[in-house]
């Protein structure tokens, strides 16, 4: 660590510290203020290291800086199910440190993945076009992205299997190993739900808000346990709309709960609410964060290993990615509860943060590729991305650093 990190970290503590005092005082606000713009710089100069390296795969097909395989960085193309995160993260760029630098390149990698609305194959678009095309309309609204919304919800529509009242996440012949899978549904498909009411929204038509809703009513009856764990992967008959077998792909077992499911699992159920205001995803996503936070295995930083049922050796990877998106899921479930619960949401969420922003996971500038944070795990039963740096860590740690700052701002006014 150089003494940039330590200064950055030491006064990282002090803001987070104070910032969770309900008293603290004018002063001590506008310290957290400056302390906070401090992390903000440094994390902006990393990524104009990542930024460097990116420049060189421009005429690529694979030019979305994905995580660091073998000691150098991965890259994806603009159909990889990641493609969104990496113009998402410069977004939150923009967002952070105001510079416009960052929303010229967020807008230009935006505009890169254009195809990708007419991707009918797999069910991430809403990952890829929310986090990119989304962005560029929460932060500089430009004319003719709603079009691209609507037309990826359009896509992502087909993909609905009526009698089963699902979206379907996978090709099943793409995952022949596990067995022969008819209409496999991944936990992770909460997170496209977002882009299908912000397509209602644009439209006024109803038919998106509508295949959200009871995407989210059968995976909350089917694919969690009377803990509010989740499996990974639920497989359904679409003649009958019966499930047939519950199982993983990304997890250590069928029966296991794998770290980044229950983080996806909480988001969605926070955005279902959000958009519906219906309290049965209320209650779903607060009891998906009971579940986390009380689990024996999280560890003391509150970043678990990849998955809460393995056997915890001291080379058991964690996920900061997991960590990342329950950040910031904290961060919008606490405005939706009462006072008290507000309250542990918000101490949690910054805890969180303030392990994700300490030199444990935080990378030192000029190392990791780049990258902001390290240690995440992609998919450890195939040894993919394990103990790696990945871009979709870095997009829900800036995010919810962006959260943060809103919150931070709203409360010192
Ligand atoms: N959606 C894939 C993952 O979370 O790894």
């Amino acid at each position: 660590m150089n003494l940039k990190n330590i200064y950055l970290f030491a006064f990282l503590i002090t803001a987070l510290f104070f910032s969770c005092k309900q008293n603290s005082s004018t002063n001590n606000q506008s310290e957290i203020r400056n302390n906070e713009v401090d992390l903000y710089e440094s994390i902006s100069q990393q990524y104009e290291i990542l930024y460097d390296s990116v420049q060189q795969k421009k005429d690529s097909k694979y030019f979305l800086p994905r995580s660091i395989k073998n000691g150098q960085i991965r890259y994806a193309e603009a159909y990889d199910w990641t493609s969104g995160f990496y113009p998402g993260a410069m977004w939150y760029l923009y967002d952070l440190t105001g510079k416009n630098l960052w929303k010229e390149r967020a807008l230009e990698y935006t505009k890169k993945l254009d195809s990708v609305q007419y991707l009918k194959s797999i069910h991430d678009v809403g990952f890829m076009i929310e986090c990119s095309y989304g962005n560029a309309i929460k932060f500089d609204n430009k004319q003719g992205y709603d079009s691209i919304i609507v037309q990826t919800a359009k896509s992502l529509a087909t993909r609905y299997r009526p009698k089963a009242g699902i979206i379907q996440s996978w090709e099943p012949i793409l995952h022949f190993e596990e067995g022969e899978w008819s209409c496999p549904v991944i936990i992770d498909n909460m997170m496209n739900l977002e882009l299908l009411f912000h397509a209602t929204e644009i439209s006024k038509d109803s038919t998106y808000y509508n295949i959200a809703v009871s995407h989210a009513n059968q995976t909350l009856k089917n694919h969690f346990r009377a803990d509010y764990s989740s499996y990974h992967v639920v497989d359904y008959n679409t003649e009958t709309g019966e499930v047939i077998k519950k199982s993983t792909h990304q997890g250590s077992a069928d029966e296991s709960a794998w770290a980044r499911g229950q983080a996806w699992g909480v988001y969605g159920y926070t955005v279902m609410y959000r958009e519906t205001k219906n309290p049965i995803y209320l209650e779903q996503a607060k009891n998906i964060a009971s579940f986390i936070k009380n689990h024996p295995k999280l560890p003391e930083d509150q970043v678990p290993y990849w998955d809460y049922d393995i056997e915890i050796t001291q080379d058991t990877p964690k996920d900061a990615s997991a960590a990342a998106i329950t950040a910031s899921a904290l961060l919008e479930l606490c405005n939706y509860v009462d006072n008290a619960l507000k309250e542990e949401y918000m101490t949690w969420a910054k805890t969180i943060i303030e392990s994700l922003s300490s030199p444990a996971y935080l990378a030192e500038i000029g190392t990791n590729k780049g990258f902001a944070l390290m240690h995440s795990t992609g998919m450890f039963p195939a040894n993919s991305e394990v103990d790696s740096p990945i871009n979709y860590a870095d997009y829900y740690y800036f995010e919810a650093l962006s959260r943060l700052k809103k919150i931070d701002t709203i409360s010192s006014n």
